[in-house]
């Protein structure tokens, strides 16, 4: 492929114009912020580093500040030493200049506190009332913080002096928004007292991926697919995210989780969601979302006692990956021997709407499988006369992939006839990849969503209607693999348990990803 000034020849964003850049992004104003747990690892690893590579780059307004809240034996000084390091290791950030470095880190400010201690936070309120005294700054909160902290720590900002008025006040509050439909109802009660919806972001990073968005532009950028996006052409669906890691450092946190809560609750509804969804009135944050919670309404209830009947749920023994052995859950750190966590599902599921009705939709989720993929599989009907019947092998009907990670692409799977053949017809792919494509890294997840957060688009954070109507949906799944003990193994490095299999398979279908 021929190269130009670092960009492939046929790449068109050679000719984007600087509209592409939305407003709001532009209009960034200056801001203040607070990261309780800022000093955790999430904000370590991922939240510190992106903000920096964003500074970098200059896509951070002139005037910002960082304040990190937090119980850790630190000041000011020792926390930009620890960060210091974090930006040394990460991977988000390039080269940057010592210049750059020292600059970012004299912005970052360490505030010490328990979450319980009300005297804590009006100490942050001082600090946060002496960095904005020359501004007017945006505050924006982050609670970077385990997710059973996240009541009392809006409690608590509820009963304190900061600042919490619409007109320049945000918060960020990462997944998982509640355990249930119950706590997810009462974290949303507590939030709404404080912080009116337009100023809550809730953060499933899975919706700043490049490729998940880029779902709703392959759909409704090209005519040519939309006329077919429905019952009367589509077969089914089917939605994949498979990890080959385990719980590796995270037993607890997987432990009070599991794979329902962890993905398929969130991240895969949500894929689901864009997939499934009825073109918006326009690309702005309500009418997205609008139409995105209209899907997950229309998620066909499974009652308790259904679930063994449409879902399948299972945990990896010991196995090997890319010839590696590896250990069973129950082996790893901080996961008791009996544990009956699942670490797989799958499920077939159906949306009682009139785009979708009759067309079944599974999905499957797990760790330790074969592979890391996430993909989205449309696999559409077969032609309503089998001109080609003779032949001996099945023909395979026209499937539709977007492969969302690791490798990005968009392929259509159909049959040709098979040269020198008589009637023999072969799959073959045609293939269009990212990468292939398009010279450039894209900003990450993170990134994205805070620089969204920033100006003030919500088209791509979770709102409140939609978290309810997903844990609605989710509840019967998760109490009832949670209570029944009936988990199946499987062992590392296999597809999930053999049932997940038998299962699509006793519906004349089987699994598109493998
Ligand atoms: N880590 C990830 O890769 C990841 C990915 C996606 C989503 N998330 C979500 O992001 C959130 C943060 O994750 P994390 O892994 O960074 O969590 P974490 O390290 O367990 O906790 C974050 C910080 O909160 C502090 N903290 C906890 N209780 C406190 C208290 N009572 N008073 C003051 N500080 C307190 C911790 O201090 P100590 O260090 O002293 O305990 C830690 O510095 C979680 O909700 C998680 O589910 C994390």
């Amino acid at each position: 492929m021929s190269r130009n000034n670092g960009r492939s020849a046929q790449d068109p964003s050679r000719n984007l114009v600087p509209c592409d850049v939305s407003s709001d992004y532009r209009d960034a104003r200056p801001f203040v912020f607070v990261i309780f747990g800022g000093a955790g690892d999430l904000s370590r690893r991922k939240l510190l580093p992106t903000l920096f590579s964003m500074y970098v780059r200059k896509n951070l307004p002139e005037q910002f500040e960082i304040i990190a809240f937090g119980r850790q034996d630190l000041d000011h000084i020792r926390y930009r030493q620890m960060i210091k390091t974090a930006l040394e290791q990460s991977d988000e950030v390039g080269s940057p200049t010592a210049g750059q470095v020292e600059s970012f880190l004299q912005r970052l400010h360490f505030a010490y506190g328990h979450f319980e201690d009300l005297g804590h936070y009006n100490d942050l309120n001082h600090l946060i009332a002496r960095l904005s005294r020359n501004y007017r700054m945006d505050i924006v909160y982050y609670l970077s913080i385990p997710s059973t902290l996240y009541n009392q720590v809006t409690s608590t900002i509820e009963d304190s002096e900061l600042p919490t008025n619409p007109e320049n006040t945000k918060i960020i509050i990462e997944k998982p928004f509640g355990r249930n439909l119950s706590t997810a109802l009462e974290l949303n009660r507590t939030v709404n007292r404080v912080f009116r919806e337009e100023q809550v972001f809730r953060m499933d990073h899975y919706l700043g991926k490049e490729t998940v968005q880029n779902i709703i532009f392959f759909r409704f950028a090209n005519s040519i697919f939309e006329p077919l996006w429905n019952r009367n052409h589509i077969d089914s669906i089917q939605i994949t995210v498979a990890e080959s890691i385990g719980v590796e450092h995270r037993g607890r946190f997987y432990e009070k989780t599991g794979v329902i809560r962890d993905i398929f609750q969130n991240h895969m509804l949500q894929v689901l969601a864009l997939v499934a969804m009825e073109p918006p009135t326009s690309f702005k944050a309500q009418q997205v979302r609008d139409e995105k919670v209209k899907v997950l309404r229309s998620l066909r209830p499974v009652s308790f006692q259904d679930v063994p009947s449409v879902s399948v749920a299972g945990q990896y023994t010991a196995g090997t990956i890319e010839g590696v052995q590896v250990r069973a859950y129950r082996q790893e750190e901080n996961v008791p021997p009996d544990s009956i966590v699942p670490s797989f599902f799958a499920a077939r599921l159906h949306l009682d709407n009139w785009r979708w009705a009759g067309v079944p939709i599974y999905v499957r989720s797990g760790k330790r499988l074969p592979r890391r993929v996430t993909e989205v599989v449309i696999k559409f009907k077969q032609p309503p006369l089998k001109l080609f019947k003779d032949d001996c092998i099945p023909l395979d009907s026209t499937s539709l992939v977007l492969t969302i990670q690791p490798d990005e692409r968009i392929q259509i799977r159909m049959g040709v006839k098979y040269p020198e053949s008589a009637n023999l017809i072969v799959p073959v792919d045609m293939s269009f990849k990212y990468n292939d494509f398009f010279d450039r890294t894209y900003v990450g997840p993170y990134e994205r969503l805070l620089r969204d957060c920033l100006g003030g688009d919500q088209a791509l954070f979770v709102r409140q209607d939609a978290v309810e109507a997903s844990w609605q949906f989710s509840d019967p799944f998760v109490e009832w693999w949670e209570e029944c003990g009936c988990l199946e193994m499987y062992p590392s490095g296999s597809w999930g348990p053999d049932s997940s299999r038998t299962f699509i398979e006793r519906d004349g279908r089987r699994w598109e990803t493998n």
